[in-house]
């Protein structure tokens, strides 16, 4: 399976209840190579060009201010299937689906405040990466551990 590139973000109740630093080092442990990161407060641009997709619903006006309303953690993520194994490993949206050893499982209760986005498909990965990185600073390195982690090298 080739690495692909994925995008996420450590939302604003991640941040505000000082979980950022777990939420790391899960995606880390996991074996997924931090790409980019930084923290940010997303602009009402951002928010518009990230949700585009759920203009429209009931929860879109909600959605838009939860998400501006602290600084997040965007990063982009590397692995084999990264946008799989990205999205099995933060669990279901809805809080009472997300298994118990995924990321929403084993932090959150709430549909909102559900910690992490995870990009649904690799068109999505990149059109979401293009709305908070530029292309220089998404850096192309490997370390000595991806041949640990899978025989087959990035
Ligand atoms: P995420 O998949 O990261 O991006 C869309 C978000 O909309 C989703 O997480 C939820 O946090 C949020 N959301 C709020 N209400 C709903 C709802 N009723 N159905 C689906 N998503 C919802």
């Amino acid at each position: 399976m080739a690495w692909e590139r994925t995008f996420a973000m450590l939302k604003p109740d991640t941040v505000q209840r000082a979980l950022i630093g777990p939420v790391l080092t899960r995606l880390e442990a996991k074996g997924f190579r931090i790409a980019a990161l930084k923290l940010i407060q997303v602009s009402p641009d951002q928010a518009a060009r990230h949700y585009a997709v759920h203009e429209g619903k009931p929860f879109y006006q909600r959605l838009v201010q939860y998400i501006r309303s602290s600084p997040v953690v965007v990063l982009v993520l590397e692995a084999p299937d990264a946008v799989a194994q990205l999205r099995r490993y933060v669990g279901a949206t809805k809080p009472n689906e997300a298994e118990p050893g995924t990321i929403r499982g084993d932090y959150g209760l709430d549909i909102s405040n559900n910690l992490i986005h995870a990009s649904d498909s690799p068109e999505n990965a990149a059109l979401e990466t293009a709305v908070y990185f530029t292309p220089d600073e998404i850096l192309d390195y490997r370390r000595s551990a991806d041949g640990w982690l899978v025989e087959e090298q990035a």
